[in-house]
């Protein structure tokens, strides 16, 4: 079913004028599909009555939603919570919750913590929230924390904040259980939303003004409607084909999913942008096998090769995790010279963070010092760093066509836009549009920006 774009915007607005619809405030955690499940949550609320707030201050109800992925994700919300306290003295009646993997693992034990905690709401119950809150409202205390095998939220039209790109879940949860990570059990199983919905919705997008959509989910190229065939290459060349001119990016893929059909998707569609997140993990296939990653170090090298040859221009980045279990300096030296081959263009790189319950914690000792992990990972970022450095170098004078976000966030009178490659790119703004895609010429360089010129 496809639900009218503006309808929760248009109620969210209403909501907002009435004086006496309770201020509800979202602050979200973690990685992309926790922001797109914020705007659906923030659609459900709005959908009931509540006016959508953006600051803290003011707010009746201060929902965060939150992540697990590593130990300090977690330390970072009870520190949140901390300084929240502070809220409650001013405001009595002030109900706070956490939403997302944080309340999916913790469940009731986050219930009174830091004497503030009412609701606890893990991703699969977002549609109980309205009446949750309106029971915390009245002084009680609520839990709902059941994963679902079904639960999409397709029908559910995200109350999004304005830009020319938007976020799209298109599959929820995890199959994978890789042995580090605690998002199977978060997250529950793996399930896609219906193509037409799909469809639908990127089409209302596109409609709307919104220039670039990010598919997203923990695995997106292992979606599958079952009922309409489609699979994840097929669902992007529906997208293309329907709408020439949307720019389209997904993440995150595995590379056991990264299948020939989707590479040649890739070479067909000039829409689907020339960019692909690979993580990897480790450049040691028997550290791969520890991970239950599902492939080697060389079959993973074959699939870069595979696009490499068919995708030119390619610009590539990974997940690195550095002192997983049992990881020797080998180990940690197959790591360093896999990237060295590969020369990625982006990174994002960890220390391994045990978590419970997980396959890792279970059967492997957590044995890699916390200095040694800590001199690995910034023997990776330092080399990562210089690759980046000299990638981005070696596009000064080359053309590329960006995608007008809008002001930088770093430099004054500066504004920024997106290449198809993923490289953020900066400008001296001239009257520029958000949403613009422009022809534009690379001036200069550092690891992580490109300087460039408007082709007039
Ligand atoms: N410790 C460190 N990094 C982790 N990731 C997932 N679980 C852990 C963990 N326990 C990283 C992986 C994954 C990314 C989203 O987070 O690299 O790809
Ligand atoms: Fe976690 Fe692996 Fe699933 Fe990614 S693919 S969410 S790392 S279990």
């Amino acid at each position: 079913m496809y639900i009218d774009l503006m309808s929760p915007k248009k109620q969210a607005e209403t909501n907002n004028k009435n004086p006496k619809a309770k201020k509800v405030y979202i602050e979200t955690y973690g990685c992309q599909m926790n922001q797109a499940d914020s705007e659906v949550v923030a659609s459900i609320l709005a959908n009931d009555g509540f006016a959508i707030t953006d600051t803290a201050d003011n707010a009746d109800v201060i929902l965060l939603n939150t992540c697990s992925i590593r130990d300090n994700a977690e330390q970072k919300i009870f520190h949140r919570l901390s300084h929240l306290r502070q809220y409650k003295k001013k405001k009595f009646k002030l109900v706070v919750g956490i939403l997302g993997c944080m309340a999916e693992r913790l469940k009731t034990k986050l219930i009174g913590e830091r004497d503030l905690v009412s609701i606890v709401v893990g991703p699969d119950e977002y549609r109980s929230l309205p009446s949750l809150i309106n029971q915390a409202i009245k002084g009680e205390q609520g839990v709902a924390v059941e994963l679902s095998k079904v639960e999409t939220y397709e029908d559910i039209t995200p109350l999004r904040t304005e830009g020319v790109s938007a976020w799209l879940s298109i599959m929820r949860g995890c199959n994978n259980f890789c042995a580090f990570c605690v998002v199977p059990y978060t997250r529950g199983r793996e399930r896609s939303s219906s193509y037409d919905s799909i469809l639908q919705q990127t089409i209302g997008l596109y409609e709307s003004g919104v220039k670039e959509v990010t598919l997203l989910g923990q695995n997106v190229n292992s979606y599958n409607d079952l009922n309409a065939k489609k699979d994840f290459p097929k669902l992007l060349e529906g997208i293309a084909q329907a709408l020439p001119y949307l720019r389209i990016r997904y993440s995150t893929s595995h590379p056991h999913d990264m299948s020939d059909e989707l590479i040649y998707a890739h070479e067909k569609y000039d829409n689907i942008c020339n960019f692909i997140h690979l993580p990897v993990q480790s450049g040691s296939s028997k550290i791969l096998k520890k991970m239950r990653r599902d492939y080697t170090a060389e079959e993973y090298m074959e699939r870069i090769a595979m696009i490499r040859k068919n995708i030119p221009g390619v610009s590539l980045s990974t997940d690195i995790i550095s002192g997983y279990c049992t990881e020797t300096e080998e180990d940690h030296q197959m790591t360093l010279d896999l990237m060295k081959e590969v020369r990625y263009d982006g990174a994002f790189m960890f220390k391994y963070s045990e978590r419970g319950n997980t396959l890792a914690e279970k059967k492997y000792p957590d044995d890699v010092p916390e200095e040694v992990k800590t001199r690995r990972l910034e023997e990776i970022i330092f080399q990562q760093r210089a690759i980046a450095g000299e990638i981005n170098e070696a596009e000064i004078g080359k053309i590329h066509e960006i995608l007008v976000e809008g002001p930088s966030k770093k430099k004054e009178e500066m504004w920024q836009g997106r290449s198809d490659t993923n490289k953020m790119c900066i400008f001296p703004y001239n009257g520029e549009k958000e949403g613009d895609i422009l022809k534009v010429k690379v001036v200069s360089a550092n690891s992580a920006t490109l300087f460039v010129e408007i082709k007039k």
